[in-house]
């Protein structure tokens, strides 16, 4: 299509269920748009695997690229938007090029950023140019913009948060509806909020590549995703869920930066958060970020975190705030700080950990149990808070479930006694181990 004046030329690769959301929310927000913006936004071409493919949006006359790195290098946009997916590949190559040309890019692309973030945030400040990604984290929740733009000054303790839709939806239904998590987990893909390949949402992954990013903002580190403690939800029952009800817990998957003595803690893992906390309060595709600092003390941001609209709110605004930068107007870093201001990553092991545990075990009901336990728990210096036995219907009558919750102890302590109580023999099943997460 020929360029039309006064507008801001964008090309989209990937059309799925985001881009094809992007599409319609610019068409039906046209006019809004160009009062807000000062200009109109065009769609000038578009990029996907399928050309048949009806996606129920009107491309009108957007050109057609088969391959999104020939998008990007189109001279017809402005800014490119990648909704492609993946951490190498097309995905990659493409921002790559259209930042190289001098074209502001915007993504939704958390994987990518994760590992290639900080070279793509060298190219876009080379090149003065915008690399936007308020889509990546936490879906419709202006978490990048709150904590790279409205935070300067504040030094960061803690950030933590629900940032995977398609866990906090399982573990809600899992919970209110006592229904499997495989029946969960379809229904999350028919929704439109798994990834691709969903063992990056139930694994942790997803999960991983988002807080990598928000420790970046928080700390002024250096992304470093692959330094990350992970754990997946595809080992929590219904036992879980029901013994941490009993003690006033509610399980959610967090991705949980910390800044400790020995470095920053990365983690994600199922989490123990009191049923009396906000965090637990934020059920189904719900995401909530929160953010503990020295000046503005705890912020918590929640909204929608995955599917087409919000995903595709936080791309339009991206897009729109590119649309209403001026010629001339300095870009602030990607990163929140130049590059070279961002420093190494300084990473404390899990081991180092310290915080409640919950304990689940399976053990044979026999005399001294309880004493073989407690002393093991005691020889590794934990304290124990509670310790309780429960026997139920569905349990052989030789077999007990104990639950332990711990005062706050180490990682170490409870790996080392958990292993003792292991050779011990007292265990019928491996144990279940969740972390506790203070939470407000
Ligand atoms: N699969 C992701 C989720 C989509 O479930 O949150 C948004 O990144």
């Amino acid at each position: 299509m020929a360029r039309v004046a006064n507008a801001l030329h964008v090309g989209i690769a990937g059309l799925g269920t985001v881009g094809a959301s992007v599409i319609r929310v610019l068409a039906q927000k046209s006019e809004e748009l160009t009062r807000q913006c000062g200009q109109n936004i065009v769609v000038a071409a578009v990029s996907a695997r399928d050309k048949s493919r009806d996606r129920g949006v009107s491309l009108g006359n957007a050109k057609w690229f088969d391959d999104p790195v020939e998008l990007a290098k189109f001279d017809g946009i402005d800014v490119f938007v990648e909704l492609v997916g993946g951490d190498e590949g097309p995905a990659r190559k493409s921002v790559a090029a259209a930042l190289e040309r001098g074209k502001h890019v915007v993504t939704a692309n958390k994987a990518l950023l994760a590992k290639h973030g900080i070279a793509l945030a060298e190219i876009a400040e080379s090149k003065g140019v915008l690399l936007n990604y308020e889509a990546a984290v936490a879906g419709g929740i202006p978490v990048i913009k709150t904590m790279r733009e409205a935070m300067a000054g504040n030094s960061v303790s803690r950030v933590f948060g629900i940032l995977n839709g398609t866990c906090n939806y399982i573990l809600t239904r899992m919970e209110a509806e006592g229904i499997s998590f495989e029946e969960c987990l379809k229904d999350a893909q028919r929704l439109g909020y798994a990834e691709a390949d969903p063992t990056f949402d139930i694994e942790g992954n997803d999960t991983a590549h988002k807080l990598a990013i928000l420790t970046s903002l928080a700390f002024g580190s250096r992304i470093a995703a692959d330094q990350v403690y992970m754990e997946g939800i595809s080992n929590i029952t219904q036992a879980d869920i029901r013994a941490a009800a009993d003690l006033g817990y509610r399980i959610k998957l967090l991705g949980v930066a910390q800044q400790t003595e020995s470095g920053i803690e990365q983690r994600v893992h199922p989490t123990m958060v009191p049923t009396s906390s906000v965090i637990a309060q934020v059920h189904g595709v719900t995401n909530a970020v929160a953010v503990e600092t020295d000046i503005l003390g705890e912020l918590l941001l929640s909204g929608p975190g995955a599917g087409g609209n919000a995903t595709a709110s936080a791309v339009v605004g991206d897009i729109a705030d590119i649309a209403k930068s001026q010629p001339g107007f300095q870009h602030g870093p990607v990163f929140g700080r130049p590059v070279k201001e961002l420093k190494p990553y300084r990473k404390a092991g899990i081991r180092s950990h310290a915080g409640g545990y919950f304990i689940r075990l399976t053990v044979h009901d026999r005399i001294g149990v309880f004493a073989s336990l407690t002393k093991r728990m005691a020889e590794n210096g934990i304290s124990l808070e509670s310790i309780v036995q429960q026997g139920h219907g569905q349990m052989k009558s030789a077999e007990k479930t104990v639950i332990l919750v711990t005062h706050e102890t180490t990682e170490a302590a409870v790996r080392k006694a958990v292993d003792a109580v292991t050779s011990d023999g007292l265990l019928v099943d491996k144990a279940q181990v969740i972390r506790i997460e203070r939470a407000e």
